[in-house]
């Protein structure tokens, strides 16, 4: 098992997925470690919906790429560089949709207050990018998916208590990401007050 810093640190968006499977007890073992993640009142409000289905899947990419066509792009267009607009681009028209797996995570209303719900959903996230990532999956947290109106919910059958609030692709990566790019921590981080250089930086 790798070590945790070098799990967390090297951890990247992934949009294009080689076709091999990914089993069974890795999704487990990955679905679990998200359960671990913290929520408000413990209340674990965060539901999984593991989407294999081809024609789901292909389902969900139709929504993504209506999303990206329909002002996502124009929008993005205006404050992503052109090599990462390329980078979204290719995975809102396909690349995502072509992971093997998509983890659709949802919040179940009845099990937190609205307030806590995203806070309360967004760490199991997180927590199931770490996992990915430490057992050599790509995964990335996509968001495009559910703003297309009552799409997802449909194709999946949710529960009107039941909201999807992100979709995460799993599957092996045609080639490694490289480093990730983040700002210098210098620039986000202060001593006391705000404006104060924190020291060891
Ligand atoms: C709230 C949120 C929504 C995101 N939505 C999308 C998305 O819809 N499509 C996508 O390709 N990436 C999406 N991302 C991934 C970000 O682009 C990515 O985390 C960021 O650019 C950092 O890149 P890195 O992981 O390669 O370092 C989203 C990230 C967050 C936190």
């Amino acid at each position: 098992m790798p070590d945790f810093f070098d799990v967390v640190l090297t951890q990247r968006a992934a949009r294009s997925f080689l076709p091999d499977e990914v089993d069974d007890e890795t999704v487990v073992r990955i679905l679990t470690a998200a359960t671990h993640a913290p929520s408000a009142e413990n209340s674990q409000p965060f539901v999984f919906v593991v989407v294999r289905d081809p024609e789901l899947r292909a389902v969900i990419g139709e929504l993504t790429a209506r999303v990206w066509e329909g002002g996502a792009r124009d929008a993005e267009a205006l404050r992503l560089s052109p090599g990462f607009l390329r980078e979204v681009e290719q995975g809102a028209l396909g690349g995502v949709a072509g992971a093997p797996v998509l983890v659709v995570v949802c919040g179940d209303a009845r099990l937190t207050f609205p307030e806590a719900m995203e806070a309360s959903v967004f760490p199991a996230v997180q927590n199931l990018l770490l996992a990915a990532h430490a057992l050599g999956l790509g995964s990335a947290l996509t968001t495009m998916p559910v703003l297309a109106g009552s799409g997802l919910t449909e194709a999946l059958g949710l529960p009107p208590e039941i909201t999807p609030l992100a979709v995460v692709p799993l599957g092996h990566l045609p080639k490694p990401l490289g480093p990730p790019r983040r700002r210098p921590l210098a620039e986000k981080a202060h001593l006391d007050r705000y404006g104060n250089p924190l020291p060891g930086l």
